[in-house]
């Protein structure tokens, strides 16, 4: 098991209205080259279950244990060193540098571990998401497509044991939201990666192994 998720509640202070119930007794768990969907309407709580489960946020009770690590039990830093080691994240809005080229977004992970072979690793990725002619581009210089192509290479030039994806295809247009679906799940089976991925898209859904719907912070 990759990931185990017990009893998680989470709630959130309200600006000028008490707290607001956001996940509920949420449980569920991943195995090793397992991807779970997790869909539901907007406001149920899906993005709020990826960054706890990221370590982004702390629930209010229940457990996380990535890796047979129970994240509760680490210290800020040590959390951060973890994450960065563990998990690869894609967002809805890529979230790239935008003064760093993509290649240089890309290798930006490695640089933080001080790992070995930088460029080399830097440049295979490239090739696989099909960005080799694009490395010196910035992402204003990019297409939504090829942004979310060098979103998904930076997310897994570290080799993270899970994936964690929020709406990876939600704001690009069908066509491209396809391309890219494809070759995140061509990667994510390649190297045999764990992944959690939020949609609202029934069809991306359904590509993963499981389907987790959350309704009203509770999962069905
Ligand atoms: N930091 C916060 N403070 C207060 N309320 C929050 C905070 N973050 C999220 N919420 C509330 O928690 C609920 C769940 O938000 P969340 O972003 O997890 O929904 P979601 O399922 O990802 O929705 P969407 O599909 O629109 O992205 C929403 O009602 C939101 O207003
Ligand atoms: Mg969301």
């Amino acid at each position: 098991m990759i990931l185990d998720v017990q009893e998680v509640n989470k709630t959130f202070d309200q600006p000028g209205s008490g707290r607001l119930q956001v996940l509920t007794g949420v449980g569920f768990s991943i195995d090793r080259r397992e991807t779970a969907a997790i869909v539901g309407q907007s406001g149920s709580g899906k993005t709020t279950l990826l960054s706890l489960i990221a370590g982004l946020d702390h629930p209010d009770s229940g457990r996380i244990i990535l890796d047979n690590r129970d994240l509760a039990g680490m210290n800020q830093d040590g959390l951060s060193r973890y994450r960065a080691r563990k998990i690869g994240i894609i967002f809805q809005q890529f979230h790239l540098m935008p003064h760093l080229t993509a290649r240089e977004n890309i290798s930006l992970p490695l640089e933080i571990h001080n790992s070995d072979r930088i460029a080399e690793r830097t440049d295979a990725m490239l090739e696989q998401v099909g960005l080799a002619d694009r490395r010196h581009h910035l992402p204003g210089q990019l297409s939504g497509g090829e942004c979310q192509r060098v979103a998904i290479a930076r997310a897994l030039v570290i080799k993270p044991s899970l994936l964690l994806a929020d709406e990876p295809t939600g704001n690009l247009d069908t066509e491209t939201g396809e391309v890219v679906a494809n070759l995140l799940f061509d990667l994510v089976e390649k190297d045999e990666k764990s992944m959690v991925l939020v949609t609202h898209n029934p069809e991306l859904a359904a590509r993963c192994h499981r389907v987790c719907r959350l309704d009203k912070g509770r999962l069905t």
